[in-house]
Formats: structure tokens, sequence, C-alpha cells
């Protein structure tokens, strides 16, 4: 059932959170965390719901993280809607909204870092130097702070997933990581924060790329080469208007090892520029 609250409350310090959720802990509660970084969309809310599903009490974290930007100029461009976040929020029934400042997060001599070697390497990795470090750190610190026992993150981001379903394993962070499927545009478009800036004609273009991997997940599904099938959908995502293809892999589904043939579950990824916007998407391949 949606609540009726107006609001959602704010937290802003570890502090004044770890009580909460000491306190709901000991009342037997069952804690999930939604960690974002604002600008929410129904990809989001997707995410919320399915925690509400599974928890007695949902965090959603809002914290842009300067470490995971590749450049200043993009962390300054970050959208920054904390209002509208916890106006979208506040009839879901999320219990919290954790919006902590740079200095609650990285106070004065901050210097750990989170790395998690290897599955950082390749697909969108080998793009933004230093990026995972920065996510896998920032979700580890969240993680702890929140001592959520289910945390949920969207499968369109899926090598960010990997990666933190990773660190939670070799830290024993006692949260169990729930990837939830990509929501979709009725034309197939991943949702996305970056859509907005697509142009109207690019926007019209956008779907392609969803359409191409999912032709080459139907043909690699049919026992096709998967290097024909991968050579296909990049002319398609071309043809159709994208200036170009920065990957589009076949990786092994749980380590992400790369695949010439799909043999174990497996995932069909690409990143590709569309009128200047980066826009990425997945689709799962079963064994042929
Ligand atoms: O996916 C995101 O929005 C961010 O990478 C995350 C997981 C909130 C960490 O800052």
């Amino acid at each position: 059932m949606e609540s009726t609250l107006t609001t959602t409350p704010i937290v802003r310090h570890v502090a004044e959170l770890r009580a909460l959720t000491g306190k709901w802990h000991r009342e037997g509660a069952r804690i999930a965390v939604v960690p974002t970084m604002g600008a929410l969309h129904e990809g989001h809310l997707t995410l919320v719901r399915a925690a509400l599903a599974r928890a007695d009490r949902v965090i959603v974290t809002l914290f842009v993280n300067p470490k995971q930007f590749n450049s200043p100029e993009d962390l300054a461009a970050y959208p920054r809607t904390e209002e509208a976040d916890a106006a979208k929020l506040a009839p879901l029934g999320a219990d919290v909204l954790f919006a902590p400042g740079g200095d609650e997060m990285y106070p004065e001599g901050f210097a750990t870092l989170v790395r998690v070697n290897g599955l950082d390497q390749g697909l969108c990795g080998a793009f933004r130097p230093g990026h995972f470090d920065g996510v896998a750190t920032v979700v580890t610190k969240l993680l702890n702070q929140t001592s959520a026992d289910l945390g949920f993150f969207g499968e369109k981001d899926f090598q960010q997933l990997a990666i933190i379903t990773r660190l939670a394993r070799d830290l024993d962070i006692p949260c169990e990581i729930v990837g939830v499927p990509t929501v979709r545009e009725a034309d197939g478009l991943a949702l996305s924060s970056r859509n907005v800036r697509l142009a109207p004609e690019d926007r019209a273009a956008a779907p392609a790329l969803a359409a191409a991997l999912h032709a080459a997940r139907d043909a690699i599904e049919a026992g096709g080469p998967v290097e024909g099938a991968i050579a296909e959908a990049r002319a398609a995502i071309l043809t159709a208007g994208y200036s170009g293809v920065e990957y589009l892999e076949l990786r092994r589904a749980d380590d992400l090892a790369r695949m010439t043939e799909a043999t174990a579950p497996a995932r069909l990824l690409a990143a590709a520029w569309l009128g200047g916007v980066r826009l990425i998407d997945n689709v799962a391949v079963s064994p042929a």
C-alpha cells in the first residue's frame, strides 16, 4: 500500500542514522537500502518498490559521489534535485532519505579506496578510469552506515552490480545484494537520467540500442555465431544515427569474463554515443 506521508524524513548524519537502524534491528525489522545520486526517475522508484516488497524498513540514500566522476565539469553539471526527489519518494512509503553532506562522507583525512580488481577492467571501466573505485568506496560506506540487510541496485548498470555483489562478498558485509531488472520506456529505451539530454530526433533514434541488443540476443540464443551477431548489432546502432559504439561485448553473467560462445548464462553489454550523450544498456543471454 502506498503511504499518505507528504514528505520523507531526511537524515544527514551517520550517528542519527545508526541510532534509527539500531532501533529497527532491535525491533526485529529487516532493513533495505536503495543507494542513489538523486535525479530520481521511474527506474529508481522501481528499486524502492522492490525494496519495500522485501523489507520492513527502507532507506533511500542520496549522495552525488565526487569520487566516481571523471571530471569536475561532469560533477558540477550533475542535477541536484533533492526536494523533488523527496516528493517523489513520499507516496511510496520509504522510511528515510539519507542525504549526507560531502564532509560527512569524506571527512578531512579520508584516505581509503575500495577497488574490486578484475571486474572493473574493460566495458565501462576502460572508458571511465577510477569510476568504479569511487563507486565501490561509496557503496561500501553506505552499506556499513545503513547496516542494511538488503541492498537494491539496477541491472541497467550491470558492471556496477557485479562489482558491488563481489565487494559485499569479499569484505564479509552481511548485506544481500539484489539486482532489479532494467525499466524501459514503451519503445524499449532503458530509463536513464541521461535520456532527458537527448534532442528530439536523437530520442527517436535512441531505442535502436536496445533493439540491436535484443536482436543479437535472439540470434545467439538461436545458435548463431556470437561474432556475427555483435557485428550486425554494431552496424544497426550506427545506421540508426549513433555516432560511435564504445563497446559491445558478450560477458559471462557472474564474473564478466569475456565469452566468444554463449556456453553459460551471459550478458550482452553496450555503450554508445548519440548526439553527445553516452547511453549504456545490456540484456541477459541464455546458453544456446
Ligand atoms: O548507480 C548510482 O546511482 C551510483 O553509482 C551509486 C550506486 C548510488 C553510487 O554512488
